[in-house]
């Protein structure tokens, strides 16, 4: 009997357009914002990012990736039974992009829901589903992050419309005799919800509240480097490995010194670290299927390797993940 669930295949997807920091700093001096390609790439590593165009959302990029990930596994979107789609910009209030994306896909009756971690929404995903399969409440689970961030930046706050940008990632996981996930770990501080929000809702037909997304950038940064490393330690530990034995860290894609300050602390040197931060920037709950699928496809991941997973986000949310792939 299986007691395991294991990655299948991988996909992702980008918006064709690209915006280069470049781009952005006249788009911006139009306003009267200064920033500049230096400062971006200095403070965050980012390069360009990826915009969807007018009246593209995150249904349209997590249809794509999700296909290319159903192939990649060489199943069928009739072989899914489960569809868990981590976002914190879903095509409507409801239904699910779960349910949207099964109905593009054609998948048959199976669960259907979202997951809102924010950047840490992809390992809460792929957890949720690794019990599933796990459990057997699900054969074939597919697992999607996509976002349209773009379409929630304030272009007149400097400190946040730099970062982040659209895309999706997917996984299928299903049923093994021998790990693949082997060991995950999920966490939440509600407390330190006011430090990275976008806190608009609908309301009697009207949108309240700021519809933007807002960050304490440094109050996030020192969260970050501390929670990141606990669990990634956390799930090291419960799995009984080391640094060591982490053949690639694929962490969330926010800002390149987070990403290696964390696998330094972890002995994981930079060239063990999947970088697509310059290229992508900050796709929130896509950024880890991206990179994820960006490495698999260059050849730089190969089966039988060892992946360790980690990310945080608003909420505050953080989690890690160890997989054998
Ligand atoms: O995905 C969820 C998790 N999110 C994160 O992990 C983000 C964590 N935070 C960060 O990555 C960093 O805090 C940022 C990249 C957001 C900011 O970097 P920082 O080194 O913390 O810069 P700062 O906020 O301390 O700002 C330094 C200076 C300020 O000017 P003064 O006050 O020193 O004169 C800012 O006004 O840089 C200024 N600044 C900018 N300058 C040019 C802020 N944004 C920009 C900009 N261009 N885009």
């Amino acid at each position: 009997m299986s007691i395991y669930s294991r990655i299948l295949g991988t996909g992702s997807y980008l918006p064709p357009e690209t915006v280069t920091n470049d781009d952005l700093a006249a788009r911006l001096a139009l306003d009267g914002i200064e920033t500049s390609d230096a400062w971006i790439v200095e403070r965050t590593g980012i390069r360009e990012r990826h915009f969807a165009a007018a009246g593209v959302g995150s249904v349209d990029l997590g249809e794509h990736a999700a296909r290319r990930a159903i192939d990649a596994a060489g199943l069928s979107p009739q072989d899914v039974d489960l569809i868990v789609v981590a976002t914190s910009t879903p095509d409507m209030i409801f239904p699910s992009n779960a349910a949207l994306i099964q109905a593009r896909l054609g998948c048959p009756g199976g669960a259907v829901f979202d997951v809102q971690a924010v950047c840490a929404g992809f390992i809460y995903a792929l957890s949720v589903a690794d019990q599933f399969v796990r459990s057997g409440m699900a054969r074939n689970a597919l697992v999607i992050g996509t976002e349209v961030f773009s379409q929630i930046l304030d272009f007149s706050d400097r400190g946040t419309c730099v970062l982040f940008g659209d895309g999706a990632g997917a996984v299928v996981l299903g049923p093994s005799d021998t790990p693949g996930v082997v060991a995950s770990a999920l966490h939440g501080d509600g407390r330190q919800a006011g430090i990275l929000r976008t806190p608009g809702r609908v309301c009697g037909g009207k949108v309240t509240g700021h519809p933007f997304l807002e960050m304490d950038g440094q109050a996030v940064f020192k969260q970050a480097v501390h929670v990141l490393e606990n669990v990634a330690r956390e799930v090291l530990g419960k799995a009984g490995r080391s640094g060591d034995e982490v053949d690639w860290m694929v962490p969330h894609q926010a800002n390149i010194r987070i990403m290696l300050h964390t696998a330094k602390k972890l002995g994981i040197p930079p060239e063990r670290v999947v970088q697509t931060v310059a290229w992508h920037g900050n796709t929130s709950a896509a950024s880890i299927p991206l990179a994820l699928d960006t490495a698999v496809r260059a050849g730089q991941i190969r089966r039988g390797q060892t992946l360790l997973l980690e990310a945080v986000g608003g909420g505050l949310t953080w989690g890690a993940a160890l997989v054998d792939y």
